[in-house]
């Protein structure tokens, strides 16, 4: 028989305890964070799901290069590395360096958007989505219809629609799409991957029209991993082959490094475009830094040169896509409803059908995540009319898995506490708002329990 057991393909050298709650204390800490778990302090989460973004553990070789870093103001040798690792693999010409995603985001839709502009992406990340709104430009997104059906398996539920965007660009006429961008992996759709086919027509597609096309490569090394299971032609090919096939595709790319660059903070901006690098750096000058630092510190950067390379790592790869399938998987041969397939990144439950019996009014997804919590101490993240307000067209339950950090004990125990939610499912009651902020509502909203 084949050893089926998933291990970490990693040992433990330095360890952080996580501190039990009683279900008692749960309930006031709930109330007293207005049923929105953004408003809980860390440390009353015994298993913290909020996100993947800059929460993963890094690796000796990472704490290493730290020790490395050059904390020049101007060309420090941290940046070279930086740089150099960043070439390796995305193959772009310019490497800008950024204090995380979002400032990546504002510095490209900054230079090479304005009103009346028109984004497309298969879909915006929220950071993504506000971005280009802030320039006056209107963000659009071309998911394939397979991507809104949560129940759906399909290997590449990310792709964007290509027929949609050639129609958009009759539509709106090409000169007032300043480029086009592709999510890998989706990470609002349900961490669901691009395939190479997709991303290959999306480009020619760009080509043809004189439009650049930018990856947003949060989660490029999962999208490749992906491609290599899920994709024919590709089970040879290593994961790095398969990104940097996919990023010659296009013509930059905006990056987090708090996801597959598995660091803690940082970010860059690529591009192969000299006019747009340099306006990129002068307004980088501006918010961020001078372009060799870009808001890091020299050690920041000696860690995600490091931790880009370890992204792409196939022990590392196949572990953490395993260990997120099984837990999608045993909670969904269970009756749960997630979308499928499992994610890259996380599973997401689907809320609407966890709770039928909750209108949307009442935010299932937010109540679910307060359960899961009250349980288990579990803390997750709704995807759904409280981010996104009515418009929203999927009520999700986010549980993304921080790399590196949780093992597969921690994964049974999540098992577990979902299904015994899911057994008391019909006993879980409605919320109602009582604050919400103009915009980004979800970060401070507070809501109370409906009788
Ligand atoms: N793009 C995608 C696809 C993301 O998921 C994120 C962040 C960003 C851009 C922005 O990057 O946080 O470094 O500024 N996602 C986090 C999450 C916050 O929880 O999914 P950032």
């Amino acid at each position: 028989m084949p050893i089926k057991t998933i291990i970490e393909p990693f040992r433990i050298k330095s360890v952080e305890p996580i501190r039990w709650t009683t279900r008692e204390q749960r309930m006031e800490l709930l109330r007293q964070a207005h049923y929105n778990l953004f408003l809980l302090p860390a440390d009353d989460v015994l298993i913290d799901l909020l996100t993947d973004s800059g929460t993963g553990a890094m690796s000796t070789h990472q704490w290493a290069a730290v020790m490395e870093g050059d904390e020049s103001y101007a060309g420090s040798r941290s940046f070279e590395r930086f740089r150099r690792s960043i070439q390796n693999v995305f193959g772009y010409k310019h490497v800008i360096p950024t204090h995380q995603g979002r400032a990546a985001e504002r510095i490209l839709f900054g230079v090479t958007c304005k009103k009346g502009d028109v984004v497309p992406n298969n879909t915006h990340f929220d950071t993504t989505r506000a971005n280009v709104e802030f320039t006056g430009a209107e963000a659009v997104d071309l998911l394939v219809p397979e991507g809104r059906q949560p129940a759906l398996a399909h290997p590449f539920k990310g792709n964007m629609d290509v027929a949609g965007l050639e129609k958009l660009i009759g539509r709106v006429g090409r000169e007032r799409i300043p480029l086009v961008m592709l999510t890998v992996t989706n990470n609002s759709g349900g961490g669901q991957p691009v395939s190479m086919e997709n991303a290959r027509r999306v480009s020619e597609v760009c080509r043809r029209s004189g439009i650049p096309l930018y990856f947003d490569a949060a989660r490029f090394a999962e999208n490749a991993w992906f491609i290599k299971v899920r994709e024919k032609g590709y089970e040879s090919k290593t994961p790095k082959e398969i990104a940097g096939e996919m990023f010659a595709l296009g013509d930059g790319c905006t990056m987090s490094a708090k996801k597959d660059g598995l660091a803690n903070i940082g970010g860059f901006l690529c591009t192969n475009n000299d006019l747009l690098a340099q306006q990129e750096k002068d307004l980088l000058i501006l918010t961020e830094g001078y372009p060799t630092y870009g808001g890091l510190a020299g050690r920041d950067l000696e860690a995600i040169a490091v931790g880009i390379q370890e992204a792409l790592e196939e022990d590392y790869l196949r572990y953490r896509i395993s260990s997120i399938a099984y837990l999608g998987n045993h909670i969904a041969s269970q009756g749960v409803p997630i979308v499928q397939p499992p994610g890259g990144h996380a599973i997401y439950l689907d809320a609407r059908a966890f709770l039928p019996h909750l209108p949307q009014e009442q935010f299932p997804g937010v109540a679910l995540a307060a359960e899961l919590y009250l349980e288990g101490g579990v803390r997750s993240v709704e995807i759904g009319s409280l981010m996104f307000g009515p418009a929203a067209q999927m009520e999700l339950v986010r549980l993304a898995i921080p790399r590196r950090v949780y093992t597969q004990s921690h994964i049974d125990y999540l098992v577990e506490v979902i299904l015994e939610v899911w057994k008391n499912r019909e006993r879980i009651r409605g919320l109602r708002l009582t604050y919400q902020a103009p915009f980004l509502r979800h970060f401070t909203a507070r809501l109370e329990p409906i009788d």
